[in-house]
């Protein structure tokens, strides 16, 4: 089967591009990640990717033109030939003009079952609001905030003496099988969109 070449942007810690790098490794996801690029300098994911032989890019993103910068991450995506785009916690929305470039092939994970939950600090969100199950959705990137069609999601249950961070780890642990499976599923199915429904033969 032919590896498909991906892209992954992050902005922080970068424990699901490991996931994804893993699994990759062991041959789950007939993919390859062929450059990790971050808007933040420092990120602790550009470590991981380093660790892992994975070329990378820092291209920062604070005090630059918006458009400016997306014209910088789609160039080196490009250069580095990658079909697939996974943000892998990437705290910048996209613009309809970068999603366009790479159309139905921008994927994303969100640290609760969409919609509900969007934006900054989802896990902290759902425990306030006091929901008993919460989770997280791999999805197809659209120009909106965590809005596109969802792929696959993976459900935690909430626990009475659950903390934010206690949530937000229990989701992780199914974020780490969530992402590879989706990606998998995405490259290795026949799927189509019906509306909103990601629909997979
Ligand atoms: C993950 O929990 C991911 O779901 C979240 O950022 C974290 C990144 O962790 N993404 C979002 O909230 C996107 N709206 P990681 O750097 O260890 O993968």
């Amino acid at each position: 089967m032919t590896r498909e070449r991906v892209a992954v942007l992050l902005s922080g810690r970068g424990s699901n591009l490991v996931a994804l790098a893993e699994a990759c490794a062991r041959g789950e996801v007939p993919a390859e990640i062929v450059l990790v690029v971050s808007n933040r300098p420092g990120a602790p994911g550009l470590d991981r990717a380093r660790e892992r032989g994975i070329p990378i890019a820092a291209i920062p993103g604070k005090g630059v033109p918006k458009e400016e910068h997306e014209r910088l991450v789609a160039e080196a995506i490009e250069e580095a030939q990658a079909r697939w785009v996974c943000l892998a916690g990437y705290m910048r929305l996209l613009s309809p003009t970068f999603v366009a470039h790479f159309p139905q092939r921008i994927v994303n994970i969100h640290p609760a079952l969409l919609p509900s939950f969007p934006g900054l600090d989802a896990q902290r969100q759902a425990w306030a609001y006091g929901v008993k199950v919460s989770g997280c959705t791999v999805h197809l990137v659209d120009s909106g905030c965590d809005s596109g069609p969802v792929v696959l999601q993976r459900t935690v249950p909430v626990l009475d003496d659950d903390t934010p961070e206690t949530l937000a780890a229990r989701i992780l642990e199914q974020e780490h099988i969530a992402y590879p499976a989706a990606l998998r599923m995405l490259l290795t199915r026949t799927w189509r969109l019906e509306g909103r429904r990601v629909i997979f033969d």
